[in-house]
């Protein structure tokens, strides 16, 4: 085994850009990353938070959660062996993981495997193909949940998934009822946005509905219907024990390592996670997942009925630090 050798500028740029790539919120991709002797800080970014839509920074912990995720399965693929200390400053809330690179070890097939579904993995909105998931992968999703500490609740049965629909759409509606929160949506919808935020559906009259300041419900003809959740090959939701900063975090690795696990097969995910980020709604899904545990995602899992390109991501240098 070599020694640990501190990492160039070249290896940093290679693995934050391969990091920059996990899913986030509104795609606002709140991380930033400082090189330190032997690996990087990850911090979050709150000026790109959502005061509206995301009051306590959950998703936007997720969200990191899911880059250092990234840039362990990175870090791991190119030959070092990563070693993540997650909230190591009492003094700093604000960074949220240290990964060492670690000493140089020879990646297995596993290791390469996973790191190319890193620009496999993509958000689907649209349908699913009704083929079943592949055999196995069900566990597999379940075990890359396990390994990072969350569970991985599938909901079952047309009448557990004809009452999650509902609270989806309940959630759906609160949302778009709120102009606020439409207007925040906005923001990161923008048509002249093109390095973050997401890509407004083509010909659709969406901006201008969640523009206007009119109070009161806006047609939403773009949220999943009904459909969309019963004819999923799987959908599952992602839980806790607790729900605070630290539960978010490791959620946020295991969102990632699950999406990935699915990438490499093929499968990908699509989010109802409206139903987590309404408070009522939230309480409706805890009650489907047993009432015990806090669900943090919901996904619904299937090969996509047809490809969708990358979506945009900010620049390595806008989101890592000189020193
Ligand atoms: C915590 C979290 C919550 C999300 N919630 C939703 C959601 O409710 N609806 C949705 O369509 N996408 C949701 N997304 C997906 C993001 O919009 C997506 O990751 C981002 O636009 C980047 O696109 P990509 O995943 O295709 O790279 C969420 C992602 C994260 C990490």
């Amino acid at each position: 085994v070599a020694t640990a050798t501190v990492p160039d500028r070249g290896t940093l740029h290679e693995l934050v850009a391969a990091a920059t790539r996990a899913p986030s919120v509104h795609n606002v991709q709140p991380w930033r990353f400082r090189p330190r002797p032997g690996g990087l800080e990850v911090h979050i970014d709150r000026m790109r938070a959502l005061p509206v839509h995301d009051p306590f920074d959950r998703e936007l912990t997720i969200s990191v959660g899911a880059a250092v995720t990234t840039l362990e399965v990175a870090a791991r693929a190119a030959g070092w062996g990563p070693r993540t200390r997650v909230h190591p400053s009492e003094h700093d809330p604000d960074l949220l993981a240290v990964v060492e690179l670690g000493e140089r070890a020879v990646p297995s097939d596993d290791d390469i495997a996973l790191a190319a579904a890193i620009t496999q993995r993509v958000t689907h909105r649209g349908a699913f193909r009704p083929d079943a998931l592949p055999d196995g992968l069900l566990p597999a999703l379940v075990a890359a949940g396990e390994d990072e500490g969350v569970a991985l609740v599938p909901i079952e049965g047309e009448a557990a998934l004809t009452d999650l629909a509902a609270v989806v759409a309940g959630a759906d509606r609160t949302q778009f009822g709120d102009v606020r929160w439409r207007r925040e949506l906005a923001m990161w919808m923008h048509p002249e946005r093109t390095v973050d935020g997401m890509p407004l559906p083509p010909g659709s009259s969406l901006w201008t509905r969640l523009t206007t300041t009119t109070p009161g419900e806006v047609v939403h003809a773009d949220a999943p219907d009904r459909s969309l959740v019963l004819t999923a090959p799987l959908v599952a939701v992602l839980t806790t024990t607790e729900d605070q900063r630290g539960p978010w975090l490791t959620a946020g690795r295991a969102l990632q390592r699950v999406l990935l696990t699915a990438a490499r097969a093929g499968v990908q995910a699509g989010y109802l996670s409206q139903a987590c980020q309404v408070e009522d709604a939230r309480r409706g899904v805890r009650y489907l997942v047993g009432g015990e545990r806090h669900p943090q995602s919901i996904l619904r899992f299937g090969v996509p009925d047809r490809p969708r390109r990358l979506t945009d991501r900010r620049p390595v240098d806008h989101v890592l630090d000189t020193v």
